[in-house]
């Protein structure tokens, strides 16, 4: 079978940051940054992702490049014969399980474009936008149709194939949701008062940065570049081997986190100019924003744009977890793409829908005290994530070696690498020790 590659340096970046960028940068990083004191909590997500984000991202994308193949090949190829395999298994579980749920987040957001652009969302009261929003989600069989609708999109993207579909794709989405972000964030900084919103964001407020806000950052660095998965190793696998894994990885890295910064530029100064609370948690979109757009000239027009926005960035990632496990399965058991394709997509909705009734009719249905979303979400993001990261580091840095993952990295020294020290030091003991703290305090083994 051949195997595919990207068609050019502009659709790997497309791609990659595609995965990157998602509901992480437009939801989370904002809400997340409201809770922990604003800028200083930007200032140690800033230090996580230098010294524990790039390092990780550029073991994966040189592992998948090395091997081209997918993430259970990869291990499989380099230490044929050994457990090592099982890290690949893992990333690919995780990337299947977290779709499942991330699906349904995004079908919320497809679900308020359609309110949004109709005006039924401006019309809602403020004080009755939280129960509006909650009726949505509980209701049933509206987000189950709606996740299907998510996944049925992210489907039909990846039955294209990498070339015709992944990166055609976020070649077209990710320049439009760049051009969406500014006009919004143009909006937003010249309302009267926005400027409270900008100090908020970033004159560092250490008093409120606790323990908590440092692994929030660590886990959250990690999150938000889609590493620990296998995404950008199989990524990775379909970069040409003349491609400059260092900048492209560089690249990656600023695109998400000026994204995220962006976003955070959009949502605060309206919150503040409003007059509403920042710290309003995973609501802040769905709850807050509303009654911002409802005082809003033209709030509909903007209103809708918001959360087309949050949808780009939500599918451009669901292409990429959905990709880990087709590869896998097309590779691993020469199975034909179009029809694994159909099958790990019908799986993944399965897998979906009892965690889309846990906000509904199944909130009282409870394995070990969480609901299924929680407890699908507290699995893969505060186990699977973090062990697969620490795995990873290992691998590259012990079995693989560094000096290997070096020489993919440049290229055979086409490209000159100044940080190749630091980068061995980083992926040995650095970056498993800090991902090794994130496990070990949300995990409750031991409470920091
Ligand atoms: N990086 C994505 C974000 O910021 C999240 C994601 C996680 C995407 C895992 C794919 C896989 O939202």
């Amino acid at each position: 079978m051949k195997r595919e590659n990207f068609g050019s340096r502009i659709g790997v970046l497309a791609a990659a940051a595609g995965s990157a960028i998602g509901l992480g940068n437009i939801w989370k990083f904002p809400y997340i940054t409201g809770k922990n004191g604003g800028a200083a909590f930007i200032l140690v997500y800033l230090a996580c992702i230098a010294l524990v984000g790039v390092p990780v991202m550029l073991a994966e994308f040189s592992l998948g490049r090395k091997v081209q193949k997918n993430a259970v090949g990869v291990f499989k190829e380099l230490a044929p014969r050994k457990p090592w395999l099982l890290t690949g298994v893992l990333s690919v579980t995780t990337a299947f399980i977290i779709l499942s749920f991330y699906a349904i987040i995004a079908g919320w957001v497809f679900a308020y474009i359609w309110r949004a652009g109709s005006g039924q969302l401006l019309s809602v009261q403020h004080k009755d936008i939280a129960n509006y929003f909650g009726g949505i989600i509980s209701s049933g069989v509206e987000p189950v149709i709606w996740t299907f609708v998510v996944i049925g999109i992210t489907t039909s993207i990846v039955l294209f194939g990498v070339r015709k579909g992944i990166e055609k794709c976020s070649k077209v989405l990710m320049p439009l949701l760049l051009f969406i972000l500014v006009i919004l964030m143009i909006r937003s900084v010249t309302l009267e008062g926005a400027w409270k919103g900008l100090e908020f964001l970033f004159k560092p407020d250490f008093s409120k940065l606790t323990k908590e806000g440092f692994l929030e950052a660590l886990g959250h660095s990690f999150y938000s570049l889609s590493l620990g998965m296998g995404i950008i190793m199989t990524y990775g696998s379909y970069v040409g081997k003349k491609e400059n894994l260092i900048s492209l990885t560089f690249q990656v890295i600023v695109a998400d986190t000026l994204i995220a910064l962006m976003a955070g530029i959009v949502i605060f100064p309206a919150v503040f100019a409003y007059g509403l609370e920042p710290s309003q948690g995973p609501g802040l979109i769905f709850v807050t924003l509303p009654a911002v757009f409802k005082s809003m000239p033209f709030g509909v027009v903007f209103e809708t744009m918001f959360f087309v926005l949050i949808a780009i960035a939500a599918i451009t990632s669901t292409i990429s977890l959905m990709e880990v496990v087709v590869a896998c399965v097309t590779e691993q058991f020469k199975i034909e793409r179009k029809k694994a394709t159909v099958i790990i997509a019908l799986g993944i909705f399965l897998l979906s829908i009892p965690s889309t009734l846990s906000f509904g009719p199944w909130a009282d249905v409870k394995i070990l005290g969480k609901n299924f979303f929680d407890m699908f979400d507290f699995i893969t993001s505060n186990i699977f994530l973090p062990a697969g990261g620490i795995l990873v580091c290992l691998f590259t840095a012990w079995v693989w070696k560094s000096k290997n993952a070096i020489e993919e990295i440049t290229s055979n020294g086409l490209y000159k690498f100044k940080g190749g020290k630091l980068f061995s030091f980083a992926i040995k003991i650095l970056a498993p020790l800090a991902i090794g703290l994130i496990f070990i305090h949300f995990t409750g083994i031991l409470k920091l």
